[in-house]
């Protein structure tokens, strides 16, 4: 379809900004305005500051000083996510207060204009019926391609100049390893890209590992570092000896311990038992 404006709505209306005070709530929130975590909100505040003289950009579409939504890009070649690709902007995120107003579709256009004056496309790694979160049909309607489905996740793009590659996912690598003296390992990959810094699902593992001491191992592997990626392909997951816990909301204590003392009372197996579920979605 075109990207053309449409004619209802709010899109005539809307400004652009970038990440300054009057929407940094909203946009480091990912829009839990209410009852957002404090250390959460600085940690993604502090990340995206870090980042922007590495290309990452904040789009803020505004309705007179009202934050509507915003989109996150950042270069492809340097996404701290678990794909490949280049020529383009990686759209990490996008998310409408105001929703089925036409903010959406023209935050897309903002953003593949300014991808356009870099010579450069955007690329989005939607989903396929995942509760409406980063809705491939959304992409779709707005001229997006597929390159690449795996599982529910659809790597789609638009906008890309002929010599560009079609972006891709990468080969995900994960081999069980012992570690002398701990009877359980706990590997945590995550992106700084949702959680900034600190990974939350690390700080977890640890809290639930606390009562076995030395016997429990959590590591954490950051997917911005270029070697995580290159070595492992993963941008979010979570292994206890060598198996991928089979879930995709953020880990709670609870269960956090559940699967340790799971891990304790199983062998380690010989190759990592994986989730195909929606469990990798990033
Ligand atoms: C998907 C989303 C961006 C759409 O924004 P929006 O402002 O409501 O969409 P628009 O009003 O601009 O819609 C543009 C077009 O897309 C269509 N559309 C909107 N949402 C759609 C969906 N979920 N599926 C299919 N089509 C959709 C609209 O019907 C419209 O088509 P039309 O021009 O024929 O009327 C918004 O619903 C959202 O923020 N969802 C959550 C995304 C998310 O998970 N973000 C978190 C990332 S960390």
């Amino acid at each position: 379809m075109s990207m053309g404006i449409r004619r209802s709505g709010l899109q005539g209306e809307l400004s652009w900004r970038g990440l300054e005070p009057s929407n940094l709530l909203e946009v480091c929130s990912c829009g839990h305005i209410d009852d957002h975590d404090p250390l959460l909100l600085e940690s993604r505040h502090s990340y995206l500051e870090s980042q922007m003289e590495a290309g990452l950009e904040v789009v803020v579409a505004h309705l007179g000083d009202k934050p509507v939504g915003f989109a996150q890009t950042v270069p492809i070649e340097t996404a701290a996510r678990d794909i490949h690709g280049d020529s383009a902007v990686f759209l990490h995120c996008l998310l409408v207060f105001e929703q089925g107003q036409g903010v959406g579709q023209a935050l897309i256009g903002e953003v593949l204009r300014r991808a356009k004056r870099q010579g450069r496309g955007v690329v989005v790694d939607a989903c396929s019926d995942v509760w409406g979160f980063m809705p491939d049909e959304f992409f779709s309607r707005l001229g997006f391609k597929t390159a690449q489905a795996r599982g529910r996740r659809r790597l789609m793009y638009t906008g890309l100049p002929v010599t560009a590659c079609l972006p891709q996912y990468l080969e995900p690598r994960y081999a069980p390893q012992t570690i002398q003296k701990a009877e359980v390992v706990v590997d945590v990959f995550f992106t700084p890209l949702c959680m900034g810094l600190q990974s939350e699902e690390a700080a977890t593992m640890r809290r639930a590992a606390e009562p076995y001491g030395g016997r429990v191992l959590v590591r954490e592997w950051n997917a911005g570092d270029p070697e995580v990626r290159r070595s492992f392909g993963i941008a979010r997951a979570i292994f206890l000896n060598g198996v991928m816990r089979p879930n995709g909301d953020v880990i709670g204590l609870e269960e956090a311990g559940a699967l340790i003392a799971d891990a304790l009372g199983r062998p380690v197996p010989d190759n990592a038992v994986w989730d195909d579920s929606i469990s990798r979605l990033f």
